[in-house]
């Protein structure tokens, strides 16, 4: 079967594979990755630059609520030092991750991606919410290569119940305008929130392939002790292996995106989750450069790994997992292989 072409049914079968099926289908996953993708696994540094957070989102660790929460913010200087190294460590993209409240302002981002660009050679994408059209717009003209936002779940219900301050249209609305901005577009979602089901997560996936995405992150949900949802558990608990599962029918299904290993892969199977989901259609790593003394206040769930090791450390160990996976590293930018981005890269 065409790999784009799959049916929601089929996307559920593919979910509830077991035994040789799901060796099957990893492998198949594997496949498909490595014939649109290759062997190169690209290496995206991600800095967590401020925990500063205006909204509620019900499962997230630094909620503006949480009051157990340190709040900091990086200024500029501060974020240069740790984009220094990138190069010489064989990071070609700096991902620069925050909450949804301007601890830099827009201008200063402005400035920074502008800064970025003039001094290093590396892709720059941003990772810090909903924003209106005019920012998007301005980073875009500094620089900005691109841009996640994920839409977490298909389900208007769930996403509405887990969101009070943001509404499933306008973060639909963001992509499309980034989207039209020429930037490349990454989204996802999380694997298991409380309420999902099959169906939902077969929705999700195949969303992901409507919206054509360059970049798709999925990762399972782990509940925050001081969050809302503190005592509602995975909805896969017991049955982790779906987190697998929904990454190769992902790859499937969007066989020439980006897709990473997530962080939080490795918070569920300590110090072999992500390069599972290497094996098993993923092609990036995002190794954490947030300076170490700010590693343990940017906890969006429990059991994240590597707090204690500083950016050095975290990525001569990404370095050595992929190669002991017989994968390669990626060289220059691994922009989107889209045909869409080819036009204005
Ligand atoms: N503020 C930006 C945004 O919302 O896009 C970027 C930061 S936000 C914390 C990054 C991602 O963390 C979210 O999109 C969500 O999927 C993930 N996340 C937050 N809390 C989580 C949890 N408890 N378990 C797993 N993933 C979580
Ligand atoms: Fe703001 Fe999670 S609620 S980053």
């Amino acid at each position: 079967m065409e790999e784009g072409a799959i049916s929601k049914d089929t996307v559920i079968k593919l979910l509830k594979s077991e035994g040789d099926d799901l060796e099957r289908l990893y492998a198949r996953a594997d496949g498909v990755r490595a014939e649109h993708m290759g062997d190169e696994v690209y290496v995206r540094g991600i800095i967590e630059f401020s925990n500063l957070c205006a909204n509620d989102c019900l499962y997230c660790g630094i909620r503006a609520s949480n009051v157990n929460v340190n709040r900091y913010s990086m200024g500029i200087d501060e974020i240069m030092q740790s984009v220094a190294s990138f190069e010489r460590m064989g990071q070609t993209t700096v991902v620069l991750q925050s909450g949804e409240t301007p601890g830099l302002s827009d201008d200063d981002i402005g400035r920074l991606i502008r800064t970025i660009k003039s001094e290093t050679s590396l892709a720059v994408t941003l990772s810090v919410g909903n924003r209106p059209r005019e920012t998007y717009r301005f980073w875009r003209e500094c620089g900005m290569d691109r841009y996640l936002i994920r839409f977490e779940t298909t389900d208007r219900q769930l996403f509405a119940r887990l969101h009070p301050d943001c509404s499933f249209d306008e973060r639909i609305a963001c992509l499309h305008i980034l989207r039209q901005l020429g930037v490349q577009t990454g989204s996802g979602f999380m694997i298991g929130v409380p309420g999902e089901t099959l169906e939902i997560l077969a929705d999700n996936i195949l969303f992901c392939r409507e919206l054509d995405l360059d970049m798709i992150g999925i990762g399972p949900y782990i509940p925050h002790p001081d969050t809302p949802l503190a005592e509602e558990p995975n909805a896969y608990t017991g049955n982790e292996e779906v987190f697998y599962k929904a990454v190769s029918a992902l790859r499937i299904v969007n066989p020439d995106a980006h897709i990473p290993a997530t962080t939080a892969f490795d918070a569920v199977f300590p110090g072999v989750g992500r390069n599972l989901a290497l094996t098993r259609g993923a092609n990036i790593f995002m190794p954490n450069n947030t300076p170490v003394e700010h590693r343990k206040d940017y906890l969006l769930y429990p059991g994240k790994p590597c707090v204690d090791e500083n950016a050095d450390q975290c990525v001569a160990c990404v370095m050595m997992r992929i190669e002991a996976i017989g994968r390669k590293i990626g060289t220059g930018p691994g922009h989107s292989l889209k045909i869409h981005n080819k036009r204005i890269q």
